[in-house]
């Protein structure tokens, strides 16, 4: 038994130094095995990890399918520019509010009545009362998508932000 407490402590002799005690001292068995069942578990854990964050964090909010009548008013939408004046999600001209939540907000016979008639600062553009429904409709799809301005953010505790009025 070697009761050196330098050998004891780095693995080699300080007083009798031989020029291949410069490598590295070897490590035991236990020490490789510990290493590697460390990495092991931390390999396995991001494997998890991982394939959790890809699959249920990356989910797509459950936002109902376009009807024919909400595409009919994005044409609707488009042809008269609405967005010259109005935002979605805070991007557009800056006149008229922002209409990303108009709906859930005002509700639609509001909506159709400001559209058809129009105010002193809104212009009745002269739409049709089939376009004016359409573009309710629209607006209306526009809404289920989110919120805006975002808020209600919620901090999980493995460190995910969610927001809890988007739909989910
Ligand atoms: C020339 C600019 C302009 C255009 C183009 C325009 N709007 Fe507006 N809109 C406004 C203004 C300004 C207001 C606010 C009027 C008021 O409060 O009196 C408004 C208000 C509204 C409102 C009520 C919003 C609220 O929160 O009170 C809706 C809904 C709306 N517009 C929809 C539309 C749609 C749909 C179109 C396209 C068909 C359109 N607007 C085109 C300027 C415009």
């Amino acid at each position: 038994m070697n009761l050196d407490p330098f050998h004891a402590t780095f693995g080699y002799d300080c007083y009798h130094f031989r020029p291949h005690d410069l490598a590295a001292p070897s490590r035991s068995r236990g020490t490789i095995i510990n290493n590697r069942l460390i990495f092991g578990t931390l390999f396995v854990s991001f494997f998890f990890y991982s394939a959790y964050v890809y699959t249920v964090g990356t989910e797509a909010a459950h936002v109902p399918p376009m009807s024919d009548e909400a595409r009919r008013g994005q044409q609707v939408f488009q042809k008269y520019n609405c967005i010259a004046c109005h935002q979605f999600y805070g991007l557009g001209g800056y006149m008229g509010p922002d209409l990303t939540n108009v709906i859930s907000n005002r509700g639609e016979a509001y909506a159709g009545a400001f559209i058809a008639a129009g105010t002193a600062s809104m212009p009745n553009l002269g739409l049709s009362p089939d376009e004016t429904s359409d573009v309710v409709s629209y607006l209306g799809f526009v809404d289920t998508t989110g919120t805006y301005p975002p808020k209600n953010y919620e901090v999980t505790w493995f460190g995910w932000v969610t927001q809890e009025d988007d739909p989910q």
